[in-house]
């Protein structure tokens, strides 16, 4: 610990730092699934008992690094498309995604609470094409931000399984129809996590997840669809690993009931273009 920085965050914003942790720890390994040099910096200039609080789990690291791929994988493939897009973080925390994959003409949008908001400016002050919010992403006043002449993408990872059920509703559906011709990319913890967080048995390396009221098995996914007749197309975003035993154990995982149904889940949802 010889950074300056202290952080004392409430649970939920605290959890933006379990995520960082994970990604530092994942991009130390020699055997990496993740490159994430920056995350690895950020770390080593908090002050702040990660190892002690978080573990060091390569367990924990290894599927948030898939979880990262995810959407490392959906944004490049829209900034690929859409060069001068922008890029919406909905409880961002102190992701360094733009750092593993801006192209140099994206416009990218941070959306955070106040607490979490304040910590990344002052760790990762945003340069001229970044833009940091302290809101609650479920008010959207942050849409007013948004260039309207841009394609748009927009992430919330690690954020909705920490919102009541009707917020993660209401939130799709505004996404939906504020955003014509954009997508929402979204991870879901499977329902039989959820509900161990909720009874306090989701303990890790002595660090209990804050309780998660919203959940969502993979078999469900297609229910998103409801949240508002502007989502055209519903699509799953299977992680990849291309070496060590996960190269292998994925497809399993990803095919073989029980575990494909109950499994954390990535999803991208495409909005209706206006008639
Ligand atoms: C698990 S962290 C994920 C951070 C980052 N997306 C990542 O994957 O590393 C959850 C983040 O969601 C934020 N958050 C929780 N509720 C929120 C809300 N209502 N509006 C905006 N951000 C929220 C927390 O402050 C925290 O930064």
């Amino acid at each position: 610990m010889s950074g300056a920085e202290r952080p004392e965050l409430a649970a939920v914003p605290e959890t933006a730092l379990w995520t960082l942790w994970q990604r530092a720890v994942e991009a130390r390994r020699p055997d990496a699934l993740l490159h994430d040099p920056k995350a690895v910096e950020l770390v080593d200039r908090i002050d702040f008992p990660f190892a002690e609080r978080f573990g060091t789990s390569g367990l924990q690291s290894r599927l948030q690094a898939l979880r990262v791929g995810c959407f490392d994988r959906e944004v490049a493939d829209f900034l690929a498309r859409e060069p001068r897009g922008t890029v919406v973080c909905l409880g961002e925390g102190l992701e360094t995604q733009y750092w593993r994959v801006d192209n140099g003409r994206a416009q990218w949008l941070s959306v955070d609470l106040p607490e979490a908001t304040e910590l990344r400016e002052r760790l990762l002050p945003p340069g001229p094409r970044q833009r940091y919010l302290a809101a609650d992403a479920t008010d959207l006043t942050w849409a007013e931000a948004v260039d309207r002449d841009r394609a748009v993408l927009i992430t919330a990872q690690g954020l909705l399984m920490y919102l009541p059920p009707a917020r993660v509703r209401e939130l799709i559906a505004a996404c939906a129809e504020r955003f014509p011709g954009g997508s929402l990319v979204l991870d879901a913890v499977p329902r039989w996590f959820a509900r161990l967080t909720r009874t306090g048995k989701m303990r890790t390396s002595g660090y209990q997840a804050p309780p998660m009221p919203w959940a969502m098995d993979a078999r469900e996914r297609d229910k998103l669809r409801t949240a508002s007749p502007a989502i055209t197309a519903v699509r799953d975003v299977r992680p990849t690993a291309d070496h060590g035993p996960l190269a292998s154990l994925l497809p399993l995982t990803l095919t073989v009931p029980p575990l494909a149904g109950h499994r954390p889940t990535v999803t991208v949802l495409d909005f209706a273009t206006r008639a």
